[in-house]
């Protein structure tokens, strides 16, 4: 019997996102970014699946990890925050790789100010999950899960 190689899932979060808890908690929730990420963790031990859970305040950064997925990671959930309204240069990282990617974001960006509603990311994801607060990110590794066909 072949041995089963553990799947991971990248998870990046982009800038302002370390300050979630204090930051405009009526929109992004009480939850700490570490908070989120513990909990994922152990959501995603009950898929099979490992997670790599990351933040960065720099698009440069945002833009290596997405290439280092591509060798290392099975998928990724991308919170990119306000670049996901500026940035063309995380969008084709997004293009360069083969690696899927579900776009997540906290709050319902639909339902908020105009230059919020045009995504760079969107049309290079798998789908986009947006307005359920940390529970986007439980969401985004079930749909991971069920991609990747692990047994949940
Ligand atoms: C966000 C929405 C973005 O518009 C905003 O710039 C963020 C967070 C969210 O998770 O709701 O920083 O991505």
């Amino acid at each position: 019997m072949t041995e089963m190689q553990t799947k991971t899932i990248m998870v990046l979060n982009g800038p302002n996102l370390n300050l979630l808890g204090s930051r405009e908690p009526e929109t992004y929730g009480n939850l700490t970014l570490s908070e989120i990420g513990s909990m994922l963790k152990q959501h995603a031990a009950s898929h099979g699946l490992e997670i790599d859970f990351r933040q960065s305040n720099h698009e440069g950064t945002l833009v290596d990890w997405i290439q280092e997925a591509a060798d290392s990671a099975d998928g990724i959930v991308l919170n990119a925050a306000a670049y996901t309204h500026t940035s063309v240069a995380i969008r084709d990282a997004i293009a360069a790789i083969n690696t899927p990617v579900i776009e997540v974001h906290l709050s319902n960006v639909f339902a908020r100010e105009e230059f919020r509603h045009h995504s760079f990311v969107s049309d290079q994801a798998e789908g986009v999950i947006c307005g359920f607060g940390a529970t986007g990110y439980v969401l985004a590794i079930d749909a991971f899960a069920s991609m990747l066909r692990v047994q949940s």
